[in-house]
């Protein structure tokens, strides 16, 4: 890990990597702060990243039990489950040979920040919790690109095919949150744009792979 580079052409060969229209999809890129941190924490990095991708595993897998009804999402979750559990093992498998030991770390506030204004009754809480995983998926891919130009070889290989897979993802959850919404969810999205803004912007206590800024 080196230290940030916050050149212009490092910010434009992460944007590079991304979609125009992912980039349009969040309210704000990820502040320079939280990337200096990240790389102040390459452990914490790794280990969060790794319960990052068994967490998007299980709510795919939830979504499986809970919505048995919906074909086209089931399909897709299914391969999202499958995909997250692979990059688990990746992860895992890179933490190893890094001498990284996987230990327990409590949540960062991010996604149950923004889980907490999924309303209660469907179809509003299926569409909204698709929402949220488009969120999520987003910002885990601009993340990713905007860390490889200041990763080590193996990484930052490794996280270029993260930005793919997620950004798959991301396109996937809004294309299941349009499809089995009864109305239009455009101002859904602004609204948890803004959640999800508010997260990444202000101060967070502990650094994890999607907080905010260091306090
Ligand atoms: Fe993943
Ligand atoms: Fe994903």
């Amino acid at each position: 890990m080196t230290a940030v580079d916050s050149t212009p052409s490092s910010m434009a060969s992460a944007e590079a990597l991304l979609p125009d229209h992912l980039i349009d999809f969040l309210a704000c890129r990820t502040p320079e702060a939280w990337i200096s941190w990240a790389l102040d924490n390459p452990e914490l990095l790794l280990i969060d990243h790794a319960q990052c991708e068994k967490k998007a595993a299980s709510t795919a897998m939830s979504l499986l039990y809970r919505y048995v009804d919906q074909p086209l999402l089931l399909t897709k979750m299914s391969q999202l489950a499958r995909e997250e559990l692979l990059h688990f093992e990746q992860v895992v498998k890179l933490m190893e040979a890094r001498g990284i030991v996987y230990r327990h770390l409590s949540a960062s506030r991010y996604a149950e920040g923004l889980r907490r204004h999924v309303r209660t009754q469907d179809p509003e809480r299926l569409v909204d919790t698709l929402i949220v995983g488009a969120f999520i998926e987003a910002r885990s891919c601009e993340r990713f690109a905007r860390l490889i130009p200041h990763l080590d070889d193996e990484l930052a290989k490794f996280y270029r095919s993260l930005v793919k897979s997620e950004g798959r993802h991301y396109e996937d959850y809004l294309m299941l949150a349009q499809h089995l919404a009864p109305s239009l969810i455009e101002d859904r999205v602004a609204f948890f744009a803004e959640r999800e803004r508010e997260l990444i912007v202000t101060p967070d206590a502990n650094f994890r792979f999607h907080s905010g800024v260091p306090a």
